[in-house]
C-alpha cells in the first residue's frame, strides 16, 4: 500500500481548532478572509498539520509563497543563523550584508543584458507602489496602464490597478488617478470573440489603440502586467501577446513592469516567467516565494531607471529585513541545488497528464491552462456558453478540503481552481492529491 501524507484524526475542524476559530470570529475582523476553517500549527514541505493534529496536503502554498516548501531545513537554519546575529538595523541607518548579497544575485538573474538593481520592501503591493514610483520619477510622466482582470495588491495604488470588483474595490473609491486599462489576451474568453488561430493578435492592436483612446502615449510612465495572471485566473497569453505589448511600450518610451509577485521563482518552468517570453522588462515586481515564508519583496530594473529616485525617496523601515534576506539567499541556493526550474517543468507536465484525463472526463472543466507547476482549471456549466460554474467549484474545493486537500480558487468569475503546491512536492503527494481531486469531480461534476 502506498504511505499517504495525509491524516485526519478528528473531525475538521478539531475540536481544538474550532476554540481557536472562535476566538478568532471574536477578535479578527472578517475582511481578513480565511480560506477554511483551519488553524495551522506546523508545516513541513507540503504538508500543514492544524492544532488538533491532522495533516493536510496543501497544494495553495500560502498563496504561491513556498515553491521551496513549508519550512524547508536551509530556510530555517539560515533564518536562526541570522536572527543570532542581526534581527534589525533598518537599511536606511546600517547596510547590512544579506541584503547587499540578496541585491547581487538577483540583479544577476534577472533576465537580459542590461545590468540591474535591486531595491526590498516588505509585500507584492509595496513592491509594486515602489515600481510605479521609479517609472514616474524617471520618466517624469504621470499615467500608467493596467489590464482587464489583473491583480497587482491591496493598497490605494495597486488597488486601482487591480481588476476585479468585489471583494477587491467595491466600496473604496475613489481611487488613484491616471491609471488605464486595456483588455488581457484571456483567449479562452476572447475579449473580441475571436478564435486565436485566426485572431491576427488583435488584442496588441486594441492596446495601441489606447493612445487615441484614452490617453497620449507621451503621458504614460509605464505599462504593468503580469506574464501569467495569477488572482485572475492563471490566464497565460501567446508569446506573442507579451511581444507585442513591450515593442509598442519601446516605440512609445513607455516602460514595462512585469508584477512576478506570483509567477516568480520557478513556479512557470523558468526562474522568472518572462524569460520564456524572450522579453526584458524594464522593471521587474517580485515576492511570495522569494523567501520561503518571510515577509520580502523586490523591486529588480535597469540601472539607470532604478537611479531615478533621489536618496531617501524609496525604501523604508522593515524594507529589506537581514532574516528576511538571509532566508532569500537560502531559498536561492535551493532553487539552484535542487533544479526546482527543472523539477516545476517535470511536476507541471505529470500533473497537466492527470488534468487532462479530467478534463476528458468531466465536461465541467471549460478550460486548462498555465505554466510549468503554475496551473489552473476553469469550471463551466456548459462548454458552449461557457457560463461559470461557481457553486460546484466551491463544492469541490470544499470536499477536497473535507478529505484532506487544501485547495484555492481565482477568476474574476471566481470559477477557477489554480494550484500551487509547493515545487519541493514528492510526486507520490502529487499523485494523493489529484486522487482527491479527481474523487471531488466523480461526486460533483
Ligand atoms: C501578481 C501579484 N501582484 C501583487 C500581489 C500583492 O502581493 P501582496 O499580497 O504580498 O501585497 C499579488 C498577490 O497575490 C499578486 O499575485
Amino acid at each position: 500500500m502506498k504511505e499517504k501524507s495525509i491524516e485526519l484524526k478528528t473531525e475538521i475542524p478539531g475540536p481544538i481548532g474550532q476554540k481557536s476559530m472562535q476566538k478568532r470570529k471574536e477578535y479578527i475582523p472578517q475582511g481578513v478572509y480565511n480560506l477554511a476553517p483551519l488553524v495551522a500549527s506546523k508545516a513541513e514541505g507540503a504538508i500543514l498539520e492544524d492544532l488538533d493534529g491532522n495533516k493536510y496536503l496543501d497544494f495553495v502554498g500560502g498563496i504561491g509563497v513556498l515553491n521551496v516548501g513549508h519550512n524547508a531545513p536551509k530556510v530555517v537554519e539560515a533564518i536562526k543563523k541570522q536572527a543570532e546575529e542581526l534581527i534589525h538595523s533598518c537599511f536606511h541607518v546600517a547596510a547590512y550584508k544579506p541584503y547587499i548579497e540578496l541585491a547581487e544575485r538577483l540583479s544577476k538573474l534577472s533576465p537580459g543584458p542590461t545590468p540591474k538593481k535591486t531595491m526590498f520592501a516588505n509585500s507584492g503591493a509595496e513592491a509594486v507602489e515602489n515600481a510605479i514610483k521609479i517609472a514616474k520619477k524617471y520618466t517624469g510622466k504621470s499615467a500608467i496602464i493596467a489590464f482587464d482582470y489583473a491583480f497587482h495588491g491591496r493598497t490605494l495604488m495597486t488597488m486601482s490597478l487591480t481588476s476585479k470588483v468585489k471583494p477587491y474595490k467595491f466600496g473604496f473609491g475613489p481611487f488613484a488617478p491616471e491609471v488605464y486599462k486595456a483588455p488581457y489576451a484571456y483567449c479562452y474568453r476572447c475579449p473580441f470573440g475571436l478564435e486565436y488561430s485566426d485572431c491576427n493578435l488583435k488584442c496588441v492592436q486594441n492596446f495601441a489603440e489606447i493612445f487615441k483612446r484614452d490617453i497620449p502615449a507621451e503621458e504614460v510612465a509605464a505599462v504593468i502586467l503580469e506574464p501569467v495572471q495569477g488572482e485572475g485566473g492563471f490566464i497565460s497569453p501567446p508569446k506573442e501577446f507579451i511581444q507585442g505589448v513591450k515593442k509598442v511600450c519601446e516605440e512609445n518610451d513607455i516602460l514595462l513592469i512585469a508584477d512576478e509577485v506570483q509567477t516568480g521563482f520557478a513556479r512557470t518552468g523558468t526562474f522568472f516567467a518572462v524569460e520564456d517570453y524572450e522579453i526584458e522588462p524594464d522593471i521587474i515586481t517580485t515576492a511570495k516565494s522569494i523567501a520561503g515564508g518571510m515577509p520580502l519583496s523586490a523591486v529588480i530594473g535597469k540601472k539607470e531607471i532604478m537611479d531615478a529616485p533621489q536618496p531617501g525617496e524609496i525604501g523604508g523601515t522593515y524594507g529589506g529585513n537581514p532574516v528576511s534576506c538571509a532566508a532569500a539567499l537560502a531559498v536561492l541556493d535551493i532553487i539552484e541545488k535542487d533544479k526546482l526550474v527543472e523539477r516545476s517543468n517535470k511536476l507541471g507536465k505529470k500533473m497537466k497528464v492527470r488534468l487532462d484525463e479530467m478534463k476528458e472526463k468531466y465536461s465541467i472543466i471549460g478550460d486548462l491552462r498555465g505554466k510549468g507547476f503554475m496551473l489552473a482549471v476553469e469550471l463551466v456549466k456548459d462548454t458552449e456558453t461557457k457560463e461559470p460554474a461557481v457553486e460546484v467549484k466551491s463544492e469541490i474545493i470544499d470536499e477536497c478540503f473535507k478529505n484532506g486537500l487544501i485547495l484555492v480558487g481565482a477568476g474574476l468569475h471566481s470559477n477557477v481552481i489554480r494550484f500551487l503546491a509547493p515545487i519541493s512536492i514528492t510526486e507520490a503527494q502529487l499523485e494523493e492529491g489529484l486522487d482527491i481531486l479527481e474523487a471531488a469531480f466523480a461526486k460533483f461534476a
